[in-house]
């Protein structure tokens, strides 16, 4: 039996960074929402592991977080099993966007299913922050406040708000790790409002937009400010770059598409008891 899924790409509708960590990693409080630019995972159970994928520049090996997942259920079921995967990646990576995350999550909840669900979403939730601070989320309903490393969840109901996105993804991309050690040379932004009070605007419907990491991207590769300005004169409302970067999302109607890479999507969510579904 082929088992496929969807594996949602995200972003942040806000991202405040709070502090860093004696463990090198630094406190978030952000609102994350998945969106409907997704890769596709086939999955089969099978003698071996083996992995392909439509992108040939993606390492298929176990630093793949792919396989760092399949790895983590056999280590916390105790099971021995091989499966097959392929995937078709749409999502870019180093873009900020959770490509990598997404399908960790998404194969954890594919394993799970193809094992009668031996475990809890609960379980998968918690063993999934061991790889990957953004993993968790995905097992949220597609909205969520997250805190700590990102990986405490706080689920909220709904999308905040159910709006058309744009993403644009520069040729540039950027590694996670470098644009949080660009943070230690800048000093932390002034904000008028807390995290909780920002989370509250958007539940009010008043949004207040922005991202901590952006100054620190722009540090990294500043060509990416001067793009920021480009899409700001297509009269969007907003655009702002999604966790470390490097793309942007951009809400409210331009009057012309820009001509570079740009993917149109949509808020989604998911039910309970099931995984992301093609819009
Ligand atoms: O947890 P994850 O492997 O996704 O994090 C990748 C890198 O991003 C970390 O090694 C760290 O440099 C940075 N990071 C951070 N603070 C966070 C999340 C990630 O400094 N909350």
């Amino acid at each position: 039996m082929t088992l496929k899924l969807i594996s949602p790409a995200k972003i942040n509708l806000f991202l405040r960074v709070v502090g860093r960590r004696p463990d090198g990693y630094h406190e978030l409080a952000s609102l994350f929402q998945t969106i409907s630019l997704v890769d596709k995972i086939h999955f089969n159970l099978a003698d071996n592991d083996t992995m392909t994928c439509t992108d040939l520049s993606l390492p298929l090996d176990g630093s793949n977080l792919v396989m760092k997942a399949v790895n983590l259920f056999r280590r916390k079921t105790g099971l021995n099993f091989g499966v097959r995967v392929h995937l078709e990646k749409n999502i870019p990576s180093q873009a900020g966007l959770g490509g990598g995350s997404s399908n960790a999550a998404t194969t954890l909840w594919a394993l799970n299913q193809l094992h009668n669900n031996i475990a809890t979403t609960g379980d998968l939730q918690t063993w999934s922050a061991e790889i990957g601070s953004d993993i968790p989320f995905f097992f949220s309903h597609g909205t969520a406040y997250c805190t700590g490393r990102g990986e405490i969840v706080n689920d909220l109901p709904a999308p905040v708000r159910k709006t058309k996105v744009a993403i644009f993804k520069p040729a540039i991309g950027l590694p996670t790790p470098s644009v949080y050690a660009r943070l230690r040379t800048l000093t932390p932004q002034d904000h008028l409002t807390t995290p909780s009070e920002d989370l509250q605007l958007f539940l009010d419907d008043k949004p207040r937009y922005c991202n901590d990491l952006e100054a620190a991207a722009f540090m990294e590769e500043p060509a990416l400010q001067i793009l920021k300005q480009n899409l700001l004169s297509f009269d969007f409302d907003t655009v702002l770059m999604t966790g470390s970067g490097s793309a942007f999302f951009c809400l409210g109607n331009s009057n012309t598409v820009p001509s570079e890479p740009f993917f149109q999507a949509e808020f989604i969510s998911r039910s309970n008891d099931e995984w992301y579904q093609e819009l």
